[in-house]
């Protein structure tokens, strides 16, 4: 592993990344919705946290069907979001707080609302036009070209007018792109030019492992199986799980290592270097080094952690798969437990846990992603089902409840909700019992989540970054204990139901209340982690 002082350290290899959700960041106008000049206002909170970058979900022109994953131009602003203007503001002067800015790049699909999508319509069956897309016709008895379900509910295609159906793997407003038409990868790398121009240092690839599909006129053998592999809040037996994900038509066919090879040379090509990291959620997990091969992409999400149980056990096994596999490419990991996609770590793991995780993470080797909110420990919010606004809600006819719970804005200050985030009507309503989770009070309690990622983002750099001696204490998962040193410090997290003693010379950080250290002692409770000196 290079160090932050060798030639060939890249920036990203152990980067915080604080992940921006722009539409419940904080809103400049009043129109109830996060936008760029807010988050432009806010950047001085961001880099304060210790971040090295932010990661912006989309803002770019959209009807905003799904979240804004649904572009109809990628090389503009939505207006709710403001305009381009504001996007070189805000990258401008995130790079004067010292931090890098790294932008959403959506290939799987564009919105119906595309041009070229507009013009498919118009254009008819057999033209060009249609060629971008997946346009079939119907089956002998008119029903759709395969019997995929889209991965929001009900089936994958959508007919036309002219009768011929086209393929979504999301929603009905987000057709799927054909990356076997060469106009599709020139047009993408033109939106990645544009945004390097405007200043971004890279990209994550949404759906990066979408692209290329496979069998497309052929039936699956199961596809309510599949669609439930899929999600990850259905519960189902591992191997059978395993079994339906390991040939997925329209997931990780080896032709998408073809454009990565391509991107990356073309990532190369600018004058400052630009980095990718894949959403790409891949069985079995092996498959995912790939993605991270020396010539294709930099990073890959761990989605492992989003899932896992606060267990030391599972726990060790995801991360040191994740460390040794990655060792083969000479890739760094990454470390996440929350994103827009996800419930909240506070809810799924209870709130002491999820610091606890974050604090055990942030000493590992590799690049740790963080969602906004999740320094403050918020949790999912209760929506009622009539303010939900996800696609998949919608699709299931709410028999999937949806992400938004994990999307309501950001509570920043005073006692009564929307907290500052708007002075309007904020597009999610911020629960009331928010109120002790704001910016503003977590910044004066010592004991907060927020005040515990500032301290843990500033030691960080402190004692692990860079450092090349990590090493398990295999001895620790006996005691229900999930252990490693790194930089001559130690840490642990206990996920056991008893309190364990561990020898100690100096505390360093506690994920939760302070830990002293009597007689060479300390003393770590159940759903705790720990930084200190032995
Ligand atoms: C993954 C994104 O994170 C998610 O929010 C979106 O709905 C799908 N990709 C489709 O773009």
């Amino acid at each position: 592993m290079s160090s932050p002082s060798t030639t060939d350290y890249k920036w990203w290899q152990e980067a915080v990344i604080y992940q921006i959700y722009p539409r419940s960041f904080f809103d400049s106008n009043g129109d109830g919705e996060g936008d760029l000049p807010g988050i432009t206002s806010k950047l001085e909170y961001v880099a304060a946290l210790g971040v090295d970058s932010i990661w912006l979900s989309p803002f770019y022109t959209s009807p905003n069907k799904d979240g804004g994953y649904d572009v109809a131009d990628p090389r503009d602003v939505d207006p709710r979001f403001g305009n381009l203007a504001d996007a070189k503001l805000m990258i401008d002067k995130a790079h004067e707080f010292g931090l890098k800015v790294l932008v959403d790049i959506v290939p799987n699909h564009f919105s119906s609302e595309h041009t070229w999508f507009k013009a498919a319509l118009a254009a008819g069956p057999g033209s060009k036009e249609r060629a971008r897309f997946h346009f079939y016709d119907a089956k002998e008895d008119g029903t759709p070209p395969n019997n995929w379900i889209s991965l929001f509910g009900g089936p994958a295609w959508t007919q036309v007018a002219d009768g011929q159906y086209y393929l979504h793997l999301f929603d009905s407003s987000q057709p799927d792109l054909n990356w076997e038409n060469p106009e599709v990868d020139a047009d993408f790398k033109a939106t990645i030019s544009f945004w390097v121009k405007m200043g971004a240092d890279g990209f994550r690839i949404d759906v990066a492992h979408g692209l290329a599909k496979e069998n497309i006129l052929t039936d699956h053998h199961d596809p309510k199986g599949l669609s439930d592999a899929l999600r990850i809040d259905v519960d189902m037996e591992v191997s059978k799980r395993e079994a339906l994900l390991a040939s997925v038509p329209f997931f990780d066919r080896a032709g998408v290592h073809e454009i990565y090879r391509s991107w990356r040379k073309h990532f190369d090509s600018f004058d400052q270097p630009i980095m990718a990291v894949a959403e790409a959620w891949v069985h079995p997990p092996e498959n995912g080094v790939r993605y991270v091969r020396p010539d294709e992409l930099h990073q890959i999400f761990n989605f492992d952690l989003l899932i896992a149980p606060f267990d030391a056990s599972i726990l060790f096994n995801l991360i040191n798969n994740s460390l040794e596999m990655l060792k083969e490419v000479g890739a760094y990991p990454t470390w996440a437990i929350s994103n827009h996609d996800s419930p909240r770590a506070a809810s799924r793991l209870g709130s002491n846990e999820a610091r606890a995780m974050a604090l055990f993470l942030f000493g590992l080797p590799g690049s740790c992603y963080v969602y906004n909110g999740q320094e403050l420990g918020l949790p999912d919010a209760e929506l009622a089902d009539s303010d939900r606004q996800d696609p998949s809600f919608l699709r299931t006819n709410g028999e999937t409840k949806g992400r938004d719970g994990a999307r309501v804005p950001m509570p920043w200050a005073g006692e009564v909700t929307p907290f500052g985030f708007t002075s309007g009507k904020p597009w999610l309503p911020i629960p009331k019992v928010w109120k002790d989770l704001t910016v503003e009070n977590q910044t004066k309690n010592l004991e907060s989540s927020l005040v515990l990622y500032k301290n843990a983002l500033a030691l960080r750099a402190k004692f692990f970054t860079g450092t090349s001696d990590f090493k398990w204490d295999s001895s620790a998962l006996q005691r229900g204990l999930l252990g490693y040193t790194r930089g001559g410090t130690s840490v642990y997290l206990n996920s056991g139901i008893s309190s364990v003693i561990l020898k100690a010379s100096q505390v360093i950080l506690s994920s939760t209340e302070q830990v002293t250290c009597t007689n060479g002692e300390i003393e770590l409770k159940p759903g705790r982690a720990i930084w200190f000196k032995q």
